[in-house]
């Protein structure tokens, strides 16, 4: 925590609704104090028919930037001065910077994905991966692992929601390496048995239902099959236990939250992140 906020300070914050929980005041602002840097990052909690208004005050208050959040990430992109690409590309924006009065919409989280699955040991190239769901946080997860060269199929439980993800997406990849089949006991069985990560991106094991998983209890588990899990909680996830109980290689979704912290943080001060920090006070974060 910053010990003083002087008239020097940088502000940034968090644009979502509700923004209560959010790890990431936590997380930035250790980051700030640990680098010795005057900034400080602010809840902004903003009613969907005000964001319009929120993204003009932050030019007007001078912030530096914002992340973005549930419900924002996709409609923030229309008030915004210019969207980059990849943001265009995953159809969200995690993270705006405001630079000379302009402001730049920027998604982090398919880094924070890649860059998380990296530190867990796995490298798509050349890959075949299954992701579970095809909301926001799936569009960043098929956008990174396609980026890394990895052949993904998408399941999810609205079969048009998953086709129109990879129709979207496309045009921007080889062609055959993104495919989608509705999330049925049958399709999981059969497109995991040859790839090699699977995905969940959906919120089944969220906090408090930590005995639900997307993976069936009467299937086996596929012991060759790497798995992360979006979802966070103070435990290992149910999914995550039953993948290590077959011995595969887990990752946990806390890591994509730091890492496209981390890039947010870089993006806005210019340094390297410290990302041990913002490890350590997202994990005391959540166990409180
Ligand atoms: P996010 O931005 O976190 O991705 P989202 O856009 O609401 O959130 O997407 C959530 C995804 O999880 C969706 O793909 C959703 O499936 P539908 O498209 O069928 O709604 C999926 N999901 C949510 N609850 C689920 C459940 N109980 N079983 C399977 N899939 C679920």
């Amino acid at each position: 925590m910053p010990l003083s906020i002087n008239g020097q300070a940088k502000l940034v914050g968090l644009i979502g609704y509700p923004v209560k929980h959010s790890l990431s005041p936590a997380m930035h602002n250790s980051a700030f104090a640990a680098l010795g840097l005057n900034w400080c990052y602010v809840p902004l909690p903003v009613l969907p028919e005000q964001l319009g208004e929120a993204v003009a005050g932050l030019r007007a208050l001078s912030f530096v930037g914002a992340n973005v959040t549930v419900p924002h990430k996709e409609t923030v992109m229309s008030y915004l001065d210019h969207v980059t690409l990849e943001a265009q590309a995953i159809g969200a924006v995690n993270t705006i910077v405001v630079r000379e009065g302009r402001s730049v919409g920027y998604n982090t989280d398919w880094r924070g994905f890649l860059t998380a699955l990296s530190e867990g040991g796995f490298d798509p190239q050349g890959k075949r991966a299954v992701v579970l769901g095809a909301g926001g946080a799936a569009r960043a997860v098929v956008y990174a692992l396609a980026q890394a060269g990895a052949q993904v199929t998408v399941l999810n439980r609205t079969p048009a929601r998953a086709q129109a993800l990879i129709q979207d997406f496309t045009p921007l990849f080889p062609p055959l390496s993104l495919l989608s089949f509705p999330l049925t006991l049958r399709t999981l069985e059969e497109r995991t048995v040859e790839a090699h990560l699977l995905v969940n991106t959906t919120p089944v094991g969220l906090w408090p239902e930590v005995d639900r998983s997307p993976w069936p209890e009467g299937l086996p588990f596929p012991g060759h099959l790497a798995v992360f899990d979006l979802v966070y909680n103070p435990c290992q996830t149910k999914l995550l236990r039953q993948a290590r109980a077959a011995g595969s290689k887990v990752i946990g979704g806390l890591g994509m939250l730091v890492h496209q912290g981390a890039a947010a943080f870089e993006l806005w001060t210019g340094e390297k992140a410290p990302v041990e920090t913002m490890h350590e006070a997202a994990s005391l974060g959540i166990r409180n």
